[in-house]
């Protein structure tokens, strides 16, 4: 059975940067990953550039090692970003490209460090302007006929990329994924201000998630612990000691907010990312939170989510929005 929450593997794997993976980011990322197995997470999350493919040679390792794991786990990887010095030379411009050898070539690369013969899903990472989708289509259904690629998934796109890739290609989109929590709120704002004045200029992509509901597309939400902003890390800008700090008198909207998640984790008996967590699996759109903590802790504190969804209440999930936006509903 798959697992409610996606294990992010954005930082296996050490620093960006460095010439070799020292071995204590090994021991690390064997923590998290048997964590993760053990909390019952199934599917993976990678993407070709993650620590310059770093996350994805770690990975492949810890598989090799445990035959177990490597059989329990789905792995979901992404195209399509060429960085300077990483997936693409030191000179070059950070740019996204689409064409037939460069999702090839990153391919490749994935199931070679991750030292698989196929992947579950693989996402194009961002849209390329300058490549016609049906290149694009046509560079993975080549994948998919070969069996190196299970289903397409895609990120950070609009409805049109997904109608538009759905026509042209014969292998299914199975996924999207976008960044969605309580801290990036658009995917509620823009269906809830409708016909209001403020209910423009949203970020997240307009009738996306009616289509993702209609036809059966899994909402992958990335981010979805919000960086541990609610949930005692500090927000950005913010040291440890302000975040430990007593409250002021006057509360941010990320302070309210945290408060409210921990009075709400006590009342429930969960740990405070699985109230954060749990608000995106409150919704009824099946969103799939991808959670990236490296810390074995935290890893199983998320996997509490479903139980904190269940006992959310309508009113809760409203607090915690409300809260969360800092301002009243309209
Ligand atoms: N498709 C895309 O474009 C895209 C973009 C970004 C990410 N992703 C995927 O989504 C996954 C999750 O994204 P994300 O890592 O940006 O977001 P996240 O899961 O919201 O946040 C994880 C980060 O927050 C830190 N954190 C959480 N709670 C904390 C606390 N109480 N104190 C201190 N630090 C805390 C974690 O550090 P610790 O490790 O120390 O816990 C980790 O660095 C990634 O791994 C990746 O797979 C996809």
């Amino acid at each position: 059975m798959s697992s409610p929450l996606v294990y992010g593997c954005m930082t296996l794997g050490g620093a960006w940067g460095q010439d070799r993976i020292p071995a204590s980011r090994y021991d690390a990322a064997r923590a998290a990953i048997h964590a993760a197995h053990r909390a019952g997470f199934t599917l993976f999350d990678h993407a070709d550039i993650y620590i310059g493919g770093d996350s994805e040679t770690v990975f492949g390792h810890l598989l090799a090692e445990d035959p177990e794991l490597r059989a329990a786990v789905q792995i979901q990887t992404k195209c399509g970003i060429r960085l300077p010095g990483s997936t693409g030379p030191a000179d070059a411009v950070a740019h996204y490209r689409l064409d037939r050898d460069t999702i090839r070539s990153s391919l490749e690369g994935s199931l070679q460090r991750l030292g698989v013969d196929r992947v579950e899903r693989l996402f194009v990472h961002r849209p390329d302007p300058l490549t016609p989708l049906r290149v694009t289509a046509a560079a993975l259904d080549e994948l998919h006929d070969e069996g190196l690629i299970n289903s397409v998934g895609l990120s950070n796109m609009t409805s049109h990329h997904v109608a538009g890739l759905q026509h042209l290609m014969r292998t299914p989109v199975t996924a999207v994924q976008l960044q969605m929590s309580l801290a990036h709120r658009d995917f509620v704002e823009s269906q809830v201000l409708a016909n209001h004045p403020a209910g423009t200029g949203f970020a997240f992509p307009s009738g996306l998630l009616a289509q993702c509901v209609a036809e059966e597309i899994e909402l992958q939400a990335w981010g979805a612990l919000a960086g541990g902003i609610y949930s005692g890390a500090p927000a950005p800008g913010e040291t440890p000691a302000q975040t430990g700090a007593a409250a002021s008198s006057d509360p941010t909207p990320r302070e309210r907010t945290s408060a409210l998640v921990e009075r709400l984790a006590r009342r429930m008996d969960v740990p405070r990312e699985a109230v954060v967590v749990g608000w995106l699996l409150r919704h009824p759109y099946g969103i799939r939170p991808v959670v990236g903590t490296l810390d074995p802790q935290r890893i199983a504190a998320c996997a509490q989510a479903p139980r904190a969804a269940e006992l959310m209440t309508h009113e809760d999930w409203y607090a915690l929005w409300t809260a969360a936006r800092g301002g009243p509903l309209p």
